[in-house]
């Protein structure tokens, strides 16, 4: 696809893969968005992505992922902005050792790496119908497997383990994917998820534990960069290849069979259901 004029959303991108994804995307002549949390690190990221590019066309918007109501602050002004959305990666995400409960009352792994990419594609889904041909992805994870969806404990009340709660909420990142293709069938829209591998980033570094940080150290020269591991996301946003293809899981810019749980036709249309009611959406 050719990328000049696109616009492109890419959430998490002042860091790792999100980064990697904004500068290839950039280099390509796409309109990006970067959206970040913090203020600063977002402004170092921008400035890197426009000198190494010399793309112009890039912009910096804030939202806090933890915060539904800065999500939808931020769908609005993105609206306001902008006319079109061709391209949206819910790329941000996060892992925390220990519980913690936001403001609004959602425990912070479910809030982050489910219930805000939720949230940002259902108030940006007119814009994206009215842009059609369109593209949504969802950045998952291997570890999705070994993820469950227990209706009794979406909030991750009880016995809560870190790398538990992440992989319940990108095992539900894709079953949104797999429900929502459905929804969209005919509307021009595609939305896919993807597993990026195992990546030397920032994920982990800032889980709150020391253990999780010294783990992540030692693995590191099993991972791969994170320019390698945002090609499947640059691929699934630009290439033609892929542009009729929804509802399905890419891993190396190749499609891939993902846990037989996440194919669970029920579980999907009810993890549907509580979400929009946890999220008070219609
Ligand atoms: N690295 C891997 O091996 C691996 C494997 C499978 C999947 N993934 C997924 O890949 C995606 C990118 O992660 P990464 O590996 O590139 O890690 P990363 O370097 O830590 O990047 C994560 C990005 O998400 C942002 N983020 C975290 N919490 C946020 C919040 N509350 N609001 C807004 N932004 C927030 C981070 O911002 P700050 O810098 O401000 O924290 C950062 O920009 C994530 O969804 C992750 O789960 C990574």
């Amino acid at each position: 696809m050719q990328m000049a004029g696109k616009v492109c959303i890419v959430t998490g991108s002042n860091s790792g893969i999100g980064k990697e994804t904004s500068l290839e995307l950039a280099q390509m002549g796409a309109t990006l968005v970067i959206v970040v949390r913090n203020q600063d690190k977002g402004q170092k990221a921008l400035d890197e992505i426009v000198s190494k590019t010399g793309n112009h066309s890039v912009n910096l918007m804030i939202c806090d992922m933890s915060s539904m109501a800065s999500v939808r602050k931020f769908a609005v002004e993105f609206k306001k902005k902008y006319h079109r959305l061709d391209v949206l990666i819910n790329n941000a995400g996060a892992e925390f050792v220990k519980r913690q409960v936001t403001s609004e009352g959602f425990e912070q792994t479910l809030a982050v790496n489910y219930l805000a990419p939720f949230l940002l594609t259902y108030e940006l889904l007119d814009l994206l119908k009215a842009s059609a041909p369109s593209r949504i992805i969802n950045v998952s994870s291997g570890l999705a497997k070994n993820g469950m969806v227990d209706f009794n404990n979406l909030q991750n009340e009880n016995n809560y383990k870190g790398m538990k709660a992440y992989s319940n909420a990108k095992l539900m990142l894709m079953m949104f994917t797999y429900e929502l293709s459905k929804k969209l069938q005919g509307t021009g829209v595609t939305i896919n998820v993807l597993m990026p591998g195992f990546v030397a980033t920032n994920l982990g570094k800032n889980s709150g534990s020391l253990s999780s940080a010294v783990m992540f150290a030692l693995v590191r020269p099993m991972q791969i960069s994170a320019k390698k591991g945002a090609e499947t996301s640059v691929y699934l946003a630009s290439s033609d290849e892929v542009k009729d293809i929804t509802g399905k899981c890419f891993s190396k810019k190749r499609e891939t069979e993902t846990c037989s749980a996440s194919y669970n036709e029920e579980v999907q249309v009810r993890l549907w259901n509580e979400t929009i009611q946890l999220l008070g959406l219609r």
